[in-house]
């Protein structure tokens, strides 16, 4: 809620090595800005950064580079997620490390490109890194694939529609999504589901 929130001024941070400062043109909220917010559900947990600034998606202009900084120049158009030990994004001013950080595609919106990187991420991680699984690079795989269910829940929400299209459209398999309701079914087909069924009604 806005109360949870108050506006402050700081100092603009001095940049370090590869740091890049960005103004933010747009952010996006996540989870774990709320878990942020309540001390990661304990209000009494120590705050590092007070005040602490929320925010992990980020997209905006590169405003300043660091001294060793070299993806990027001063005007750039970037987006990126951010890392837990520096401010966030809910700011005109952030600071990221360039690795981080990455070029929105053109057609983007600034909105539509803060809403990217933090649930992509999260769901490149759960397919390549906690489920181990590669991409396809032969036609028999792909066919082998395709004969697999991924089985994504929920397909409409930030993290599962960037499932639902890597699982299709990158691995080529056969995707189930969930959703309840007609514009989150939609949404799931569009993205690439080959079906999709509601996580309130029983599987069968
Ligand atoms: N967002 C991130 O970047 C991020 C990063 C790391 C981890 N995570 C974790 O990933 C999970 C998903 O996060 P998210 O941000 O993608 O969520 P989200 O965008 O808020 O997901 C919304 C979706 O949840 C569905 N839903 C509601 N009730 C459900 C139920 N009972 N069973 C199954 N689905 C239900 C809704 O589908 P219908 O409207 O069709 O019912 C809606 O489309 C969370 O556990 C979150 O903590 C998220």
């Amino acid at each position: 809620a806005a109360d949870a929130m108050e506006e402050v001024e700081i100092e603009i941070p001095a940049l370090e090595g590869r740091d890049i400062l960005v103004r933010i043109k747009a952010t996006a909220t996540n989870p774990v800005d709320f878990k942020i917010l309540t001390g990661w559900g304990n209000p009494e947990a120590k705050v590092e950064n007070s005040p602490e600034i929320v925010g992990f998606d980020g997209a905006g202009i590169v405003e300043a580079v660091g001294p060793d900084a070299t993806k990027f120049k001063k005007g750039d158009r970037v987006y990126y997620s951010g890392v837990l030990n520096k401010r966030g994004t809910f700011s005109e001013l952030a600071v990221v490390d360039e690795r981080l950080v990455g070029t929105p595609p053109k057609k983007l919106s600034w909105a539509e490109a803060s809403s990217v990187p933090l649930t992509a991420l999260t769901a490149y991680e759960g397919i390549v890194e906690q489920l181990q699984l590669t991409p396809p690079t032969t036609d028999e795989e792909r066919k082998a694939n395709s004969e697999k269910v991924f089985l994504v829940t929920p397909g409409a929400g930030g993290v599962g529609s960037f499932v639902i299209q890597m699982a299709k459209h990158v691995f080529g398999f056969t995707v189930v999504a969930t959703a309840s309701r007609p514009e989150t079914t939609k949404y799931c087909k569009e993205k690439g589901a080959d079906h999709v069924i509601s996580h309130y009604e029983k599987l069968k």
